[in-house]
């Protein structure tokens, strides 16, 4: 253990010495991101650390990160269109490409005034997704910024909101169950008109007289490892990802109080597990179902 340390150590500092790559911690959003879709309509605000995302009849818009990543931490900050956002999804997300690709999503569908929108997680592996759990949230997310973050290393994915974890997805490649960490993903988000399924199951339509709906984000930061090829352990370090992000159980195991928060979420708040839905899948279930994801 001494001795990996030591190698680890003298590896950081000739990764630090030869490559000197910028920390991504501290890299605005409009450095980051780059506009791809409905370009008159978003916009990059506030010093460019805050994206405006808006929807109206012509268009939604969208964004992407620059680089893409392998392990890591993704978080921003959101705000969700208040009042009547029935319709719409708002989503924040990391994919890769290809029909073999990964994802992991944050999806957040609207609702009539009052009503609580719906978080919507899934994640795909190797093209194959179908895991979506959903949740109300125990605030109001329209109201003011609050924190969303992926985190992504290579013994569990966890959402977390505010820091309080939502799902837990771990590494049971061991026993036959594909997880990502193979290719590397890039960081997504997007506003777009889904009144076919979103609320309700596609019930309740957009109302266009409350248009134009704006989201936004703000605070993004990727403290990840940057992919182009295998990652290597220097790429991470130098983008501040903790030493021992791959070793320490701190970062690849729920604190007791992590779990008891994450029981309470299930209990009150999860509105959809696809680990139930018996009906949809025949009683097939996928075979992360029977093992802990704690
Ligand atoms: C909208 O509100 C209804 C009624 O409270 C609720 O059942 C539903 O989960 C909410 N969210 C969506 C996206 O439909």
């Amino acid at each position: 253990m001494a001795k990996f340390k030591e190698i680890f150590v003298a590896c950081f500092i000739f990764a630090v010495a030869s490559f000197n790559l910028a920390p991504l911690v501290g890299a605005k959003l409009s450095k980051s991101m780059y506009l791809t879709w409905g370009l008159q309509h978003a916009a990059f605000q506030g010093n460019g650390e805050d994206l405006r995302l808006v929807l109206d009849q012509t268009s939604g818009s969208a964004a992407q990160t620059k680089k893409s990543f392998l392990f890591g931490s993704i978080e921003t900050l959101i705000k969700l269109i208040p009042g009547n956002s029935a319709g719409t999804v708002t989503a924040y997300y990391l994919s890769s490409t290809g029909s073999q690709h990964d994802e992991i999503d944050f999806e957040f569908l609207g609702n009539i005034s009052g009503q609580p929108y719906t978080i919507n997680t899934n994640i795909y592996t190797q093209g194959i997704g179908n895991r979506e759990q959903q949740f109300h949230l125990w605030f109001n997310p329209t109201a003011d910024f609050h924190n969303y973050t992926i985190h992504w290393n290579p013994t569990e994915i966890v959402w977390f909101v505010d820091g309080l974890p939502l799902r837990v997805f771990r590494n049971y490649e061991k026993e036959g169950i594909a997880y990502p960490n193979k290719q590397g993903m890039k960081v997504y988000t997007s506003l777009w008109n889904a009144d076919d399924w979103a609320t309700r199951g596609g019930l309740v339509k957009t109302n266009w007289n409350d248009a134009p709906f704006i989201a936004r984000l703000s605070h993004f930061r990727a403290r990840a490892c940057k992919w182009n090829g295998p990652v290597s352990i220097s790429q991470c370090a130098a983008n501040n990802i903790p030493a021992n992000w791959w070793t320490n159980p701190v970062y690849s195991r729920l604190s007791y109080a992590q779990m008891r928060h994450l029981s309470w979420v299930r209990k009150n708040y999860m509105i959809y597990d696809y680990c139930s839905d018996f009906k949809r899948f025949n009683g097939q279930m996928a075979p992360e179902c029977f093992k802990n994801q704690f």
